[in-house]
């Protein structure tokens, strides 16, 4: 992969096996393993083929949502999104399997072969091609090509026989269970580093809070440390933080910064930001929703770098499909929020983006899990979603009617019920993103709801007003 992503980023370390005896019978949660990329096999262990997809990101993420369900059978151990990067990330990850859509260009099926042969000698290359194209990639080196809406179920069988393994059933073997992912510490801000830190709140799903969290994270930042904080609605086309934050009728969004292209001129962005609830800067999704392909990669790059250097805190609130865009943001982010919800959809989505992120060689220690209640019924308990996901939950967001209300008046709930349990959670949260800020004010701590904006501890510079 190209940009800032380390290709062979700390995810792939190789891990521990577990005692033996500890992997006879494989609990429950095994099934659910996210992580086994560079697990090495055990005895008993039924041999996993390694995959690796080179498509468009939506095709990967659907793939790897299709497939999560097989990680007995099946482990994603590398993406490719661009032509370019098809043999060089052959070449990193040894895969067993490459399954390639046909839409990738570049290479015919020979020469891709002759060159994934050099790159991963045995690898075999399984080709996603719609119905009717087929003859355009059949080539003696190339046996079966799959359709793009084939079941997941099909998917493997087709991954299995490309591998040639189809003669014989998968033997159900204990998989040696993943090693609980613990909360990380976050550093404390580097000495004299003059870029914001950049938070991403993400998830692979809509509707499980993402928008509730990232405009009362951007609040309660700036209630807590007095930093100054910019939000921005990477929600290009339904994008809702406006209306969250009681900006929807300011007239400039970030459409209005997208004809600047590459250079972002930090008068022109001043002008086009809003400013929300306790002096968040905000910067808004396009008025409607056909405008937010003017918005290229490199132009959101450009912001967020000019957005850095007279903020020290970027939230950005992520769309619910993956995309370019949010893949910039991802390869940017200092932490990732992922946020989960309780229930079984929402726990599946965030295992895919777990796995996704995993694929990306996002290092662990960016990542760090939300679960908010979104809704009053509750179908797992919390330590269910930790041993599903392998990942310890940083903070629980509880269900309160009161968030529909805040929603219509514009006012987060960490402004209007500071004392709510929510407001204590989203406190808790912002410790933890700033540590530098909770360190020195922990003794302070319980004067923070009652006298908010006046802790400027560590700001980069002087709020603009
Ligand atoms: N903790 C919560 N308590 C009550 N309702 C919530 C909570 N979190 C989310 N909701 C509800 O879920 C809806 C969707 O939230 P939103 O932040 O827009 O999700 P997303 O941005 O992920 O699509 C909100 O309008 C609100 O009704
Ligand atoms: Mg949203």
């Amino acid at each position: 992969m190209k940009g800032a992503v380390p290709s062979g980023g700390s995810f792939l370390v190789h891990r521990t096996i577990p005692a033996a005896d500890s992997m006879v019978t494989a609990s429950p949660s095994a099934r659910y393993s996210t992580y086994h990329a560079a697990m090495p096999e055990g005895p008993g262990t039924a041999p996993v083929i390694r995959v690796l997809i080179a498509d468009q990101i939506a095709h990967i993420v659907e793939d790897l949502a299709k497939l999560a369900d097989f990680s007995d059978q099946v482990d994603v151990c590398g993406i490719a999104r661009h032509d370019d990067d098809v043999i060089e990330e052959a070449r990193l990850r040894r895969p067993d399997v490459l399954l390639v859509s046909s839409a990738m260009g570049g290479a015919d099926a020979a020469t891709l072969a002759a060159q994934l042969a050099d790159a991963a000698p045995g690898a075999k290359i399984l080709f996603v091609t719609p119905p009717g194209v087929e003859d355009g990639v059949a080539a003696p080196e190339i046996g079966e090509t799959v359709a793009p809406s084939t079941t997941g179920a099909e998917l493997v069988a087709a991954i299995r026989r490309a591998q040639g393994v189809d003669a014989h059933e998968p033997a159900v073997a204990a998989e040696p269970e993943e090693p609980m992912q613990e909360i990380i510490p976050r550093r404390p801000r580097r000495a004299g580093r003059t870029r914001g830190e950049i938070f991403l709140v993400y998830s692979g799903k809509g509707g499980v809070g993402k928008s509730m969290i990232a405009t009362n994270l951007a609040v309660g930042l700036s209630i807590d440390t007095g930093a100054r904080v910019a939000l921005v609605d990477l929600d290009l086309q339904y994008g809702d933080a406006g209306v969250m934050m009681q900006v929807d009728k300011h007239l400039t969004s970030i459409e209005d910064l997208a004809q600047h292209g590459e250079v972002v001129d930090p008068e022109v962005l001043q002008e086009v930001l809003a400013t929300g609830p306790a002096s968040v800067r905000v910067l808004l999704a396009p008025a409607s929703p056909e405008l937010a392909d003017l918005v290229t990669t490199a132009n959101l790059r450009a912001i967020l770098r000019e957005l850095g250097k007279t903020h020290d805190y970027i939230v950005v609130d992520a769309p619910a499909h993956l995309e370019e865009r949010t893949l910039e943001v991802i390869e940017q982010a200092d932490q990732i929020l992922v946020v989960t919800a309780f229930n079984v959809t929402a726990v599946k989505s965030t295992r895919v983006a777990l796995k996704l992120f995993q694929s990306l060689g996002v290092e662990m220690d960016r990542i760090a899990i939300v679960l908010n209640q979104s809704r009053q019924k509750v179908t797992f308990a919390r330590g269910d979603i930790e041993q599903l996901l392998r990942f310890r939950v940083l903070v629980q967001l509880p269900f309160d009617t009161r968030v529909d209300e805040s929603i219509d008046h514009g006012q987060p709930l960490v402004m209007s019920e500071p004392r709510s349990e929510m407001s204590k959670q989203f406190r808790a949260l912002v410790d933890y993103l700033t540590p530098d800020a909770a360190e020195t004010d922990r003794a302070h701590a319980d004067d923070r709801a009652r006298v908010p904006a006046s802790r400027r501890r560590f700001s980069l510079g002087r709020r603009q007003s």
